[in-house]
């Protein structure tokens, strides 16, 4: 049975393509954060699996990079948003390069072996056609675009000279209806006829698509490559006009306390669990775990600095008495912690508290069989 592997394909232009390779009898294995409108398409034709290109899941596509039967890589996964700089927060900068450049790249560069192979195949990716010119309004999505669809150029020579046939295909539209993008929905019969043609381009191992060229994007390249500023300035102008510009807040800002004392596994998985549920995490350390009535084994710089290096983490702070007062510092959107401290009087307070501040109190499953205090208990016996 021929495969296919598309990442991103639960919705948007993936679905749209993934519906397409069904058509043309590809059993087709999408990865996703979620399954999206997958529903939308015949069961058994198609199988998910959850993947998050924040965190890069390397063993995974280890794994199917060595699954023969796969023929077809897409790659469709993509965030962005048109907004001047000033609004975007360091997470979003983070989160577009990281989804939009160095884990697509990383995924060609795991299947590479594959895309210079003798044995045919192909290999396609959504790039932008912000990608290809400056796109003041959209300047960190552009970047992150240009830096993906740039090095699949250069990739695309270094394949000729390796003597294949295979191309990587960047498919590089302008901003098209039928996605959830700019606020829409997953609309198939829009989407479709664009998936048709990104299908045929990529059969063919073309290197680049650009939708609607002759009609519209080879003058607008050439007024852009003719005179950068004064496209700049006409494009800036064009995009705020059109209404489509969000400077509103868009990330999720979360807050954790904790001691962190003898870091284990527990402590692993609330801050996973935390950092799937928002998009920039802030930890607050306790500086003792005296409040309550616990001695700390690690100093505070020490639990600080280990807390710091986990990747799920953006910021460690010294937390405060209470973390409604790391509110006022912080104004957090969402506060997580452990489901042994739901009911608590101190979370009960902090329910009412938030009630009207628009933040979400997201209680964990406390991980079973494992506490600093069992972890110091154990030690303790152990050396008496
Ligand atoms: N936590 C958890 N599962 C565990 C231990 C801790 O989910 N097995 C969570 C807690 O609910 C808290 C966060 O991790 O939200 C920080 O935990 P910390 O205060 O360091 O808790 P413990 O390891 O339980 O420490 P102690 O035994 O000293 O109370």
């Amino acid at each position: 049975m021929k495969k296919a592997l598309v990442v991103g394909g639960s919705n948007g232009m993936g679905l749209a393509v993934t519906s397409t390779l069904i058509g043309r009898g590809y059993q087709v294995i999408v990865l996703d954060r979620n399954e999206g409108d997958l529903d939308k398409l015949n069961e058994g034709s198609y199988t998910y699996t959850y993947c998050d290109l924040l965190d890069f899941n390397e063993e995974l596509f280890n794994d199917l990079s060595l699954d023969k039967d796969i023929e077809v890589l897409f790659i469709s996964a993509g965030v962005g948003r048109i907004a001047d700089f000033k609004a975007h927060h360091i997470a979003e900068i983070d989160k577009m390069f990281t989804i939009d450049t160095t884990s697509a790249l990383k995924i060609l560069r795991i299947f590479y072996d594959r895309i210079m192979a003798r044995d045919t195949f192909y290999t396609g990716v959504m790039g932008s056609i912000s990608g290809w010119m400056s796109s003041p309004a959209a300047s960190v999505y552009a970047g992150a675009k240009a830096g993906l669809v740039r090095t699949i150029e250069s990739i695309n020579i270094e394949l000729e000279s390796e003597g294949t046939a295979n191309r990587i295909l960047d498919v590089s539209p302008a901003s098209f209806k039928g996605s959830k993008f700019n606020g829409g929905v997953n609309d198939l019969t829009a989407t479709t006829p664009l998936a048709e043609e990104i299908i045929e381009h990529l059969m063919n191992q073309d290197t680049l698509f650009i939708p609607q060229y002759e009609e519209t994007f080879k003058g607008v390249l050439e007024r852009y490559h003719n005179d950068p500023h004064e496209y700049g300035l006409h494009s800036y102008q064009y995009k705020k006009d059109s209404g489509r510009m969000d400077n509103g807040k868009k990330v999720i800002i979360g807050y954790l306390a904790g001691t962190f004392d003898l870091f284990h596994v527990g402590h692993l998985n609330i801050l996973r669990r935390a950092k799937q549920h928002c998009d920039y995490l802030i930890v607050g350390v306790h500086d003792s775990g005296a409040w309550k009535g616990k001695e700390t084994f690690i100093p505070l710089d020490e639990r600080k600095a280990i807390v710091a290096s986990c990747k799920y983490v953006d910021k460690v702070v010294d937390s405060c008495r209470e973390d409604s007062d790391a509110w006022d510092l912080y104004h957090y959107d969402r506060l997580f912690v452990g489901s042994d401290y739901k009911g608590t009087e101190r979370f009960n307070r902090y329910e009412e508290y938030f009630k009207d501040k628009d933040v979400e109190i997201v209680y964990f499953p406390y991980t079973q069989g494992t506490s600093s205090t069992r972890i110091r208990d154990a030690i303790i016996s152990k050396t008496k």
